[in-house]
């Protein structure tokens, strides 16, 4: 298969949902791809080779790359790393907060300060961000996960800009709900005597709800598979229809509108 920035991906978080999906998917498409994560899983395809590496750590990632780049460098990297915490915005530990930044944000950071040169010297190349639609509609007692992921959509609308005259193309993913290892990963940062910890339990198990009869990851893992074909990918892609309309309704509607809406819904 001929691509824009050739046949070669480096996928974070490839141990579990929609990265793991992703690695399935580009190597069935003949793709040679490189599946990282903290635990990576065994591979028993010659096309997927398991890096180890947490995005969190600079000498990690350095050792990853440095391997990635021994067998002969990578096109494209989709950054699927990433967690959620819950918990109100009031009374959430900053140490919650700092490490829901420190990999869903610093690591996608981290992971593209080292593997963009490579691309860069090479003149072309693409970095697919992993957002989310609560990255541009935000919800109640998801405040800093969201927050990590609006600050990915606006980094990705600048690292495109600055990187188009070396080659470097750069687009962000926004999965809705998704039926995935992040419900049972997510931390929950209640602190002991929350006023807000009752309500913050029914919004969760709501959203744990919705997420795990979400979209199978196959769905977000094949937008990237797309967008990893275009010389010039749009700078977001929104997952699913519904969601699709739910941000242009957000966009539409009177602030205050929305705000009722989804308070009425998870508030
Ligand atoms: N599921 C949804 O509803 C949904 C919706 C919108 C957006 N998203 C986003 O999609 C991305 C993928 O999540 P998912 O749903 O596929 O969840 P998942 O099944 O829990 O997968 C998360 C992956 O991230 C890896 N990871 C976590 N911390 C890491 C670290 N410090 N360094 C390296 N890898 C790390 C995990 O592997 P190890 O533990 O082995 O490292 C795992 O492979 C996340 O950014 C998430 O925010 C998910």
């Amino acid at each position: 298969m001929k691509t824009p920035y050739g046949n070669r991906i480096l996928i974070t978080g490839a141990s579990s949902g929609i990265g793991r999906a992703a690695a399935e998917l580009f190597a069935a498409a003949g793709w040679t791809v490189f599946a990282a994560s903290r635990s990576p899983r065994e591979s028993d395809s010659a096309s997927v080779l398991p890096v180890t590496m947490d995005v969190t750590s600079e000498e990690s990632v350095r050792a990853g790359v440095a391997y990635i780049e021994e067998k002969g460098g990578v096109g494209v990297v989709l950054h699927c790393a990433g967690y959620g915490i819950a918990g109100a915005a009031e009374d959430t530990p900053d140490a919650d907060a700092r490490a829901q930044f420190e990999v869903n944000y610093f690591g996608t950071l981290r992971v593209n300060r080292f593997v963009l040169p490579h691309m860069r010297e090479r003149g072309r190349g693409l970095a697919i961000m992993m957002g989310s639609v609560a990255g541009r509609l935000p919800l109640p007692y998801q405040s800093h996960y969201s927050a990590s992921k609006y600050a990915i959509d606006s980094y990705t609308e600048s690292l495109r800009m600055e990187g188009r005259q070396f080659g470097l193309r750069a687009c962000l993913v926004e999965p809705g709900d998704t039926a995935t290892g992040f419900t049972s990963a997510r931390k929950m940062c209640t602190p002991e005597g929350s006023p807000y910890a009752d309500m913050c339990a029914r919004a969760v198990a709501r959203m744990a709800h919705d997420e795990e009869h979400g979209a199978p990851a196959s769905k977000p893992a094949a937008a990237c598979l797309k967008l990893a074909g275009q010389s010039n990918p749009p700078v977001r892609v929104t997952v699913g229809l519904p969601y699709k309309m739910v941000i242009t309704l957000h966009r539409l509607l009177p602030a205050r509108w929305s705000e009722a809406i989804l308070g009425g819904l998870y508030g």
